[in-house]
């Protein structure tokens, strides 16, 4: 009776940990319907890729290819392939780097140093980035 009782008690556990992975996996449905307020115009894509290059490259890679990390930061994952563990709609990328991915904040929030639009430049650059 009483290994029953705990054989259910470890599935119990297992079955909410598996659910809050996926629900991580699942990113914001919130963020998820915001719309990108910016057009991809040649002018959006400079601006992003000059603030891309300057901010991100480092941890990310000039091409968006990710990096190899460190001892204290975690590799920066790729932005170019269709992997997105924090969502992969404008929106949720655009929360990603303005709120950056708590709790660690490997990835640190960029809302205080990049203002909105400049934000939307870098998103639509990741995007150029993907498709070349
Ligand atoms: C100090 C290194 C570092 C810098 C600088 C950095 N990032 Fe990150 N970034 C990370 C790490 C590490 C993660 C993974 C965070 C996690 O999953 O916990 C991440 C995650 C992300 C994600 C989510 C990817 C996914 O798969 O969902 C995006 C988008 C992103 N970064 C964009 C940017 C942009 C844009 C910039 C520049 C404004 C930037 N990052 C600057 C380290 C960095």
């Amino acid at each position: 009776m009483r290994e029953i009782f705990y054989r259910m008690l470890i599935r119990g556990i297992l079955l909410a940990f598996a659910a809050n992975i996926l629900l991580m996996a699942q990113g914001d449905p919130e963020a998820a319907k915001m719309k990108n307020p910016v057009a991809s115009t040649p002018e959006s894509l400079a601006a992003g890729q000059q603030l891309y290059q300057r901010h991100c490259a480092s941890c990310h890679g000039k091409n968006g290819q990710g990096g190899s990390g460190n001892d204290l930061i975690p590799p920066a994952p790729n932005l170019i392939d269709a992997e997105w563990k924090h969502g992969s709609t404008d929106g949720e990328i655009f929360k990603v780097i303005k709120e950056g991915v708590p709790p660690e904040l490997n990835m640190e929030p960029w809302g205080d140093r990049i203002k909105d639009p400049d934000i939307w430049n870098i998103v639509n650059y990741i995007r150029s980035l993907a498709k070349k």
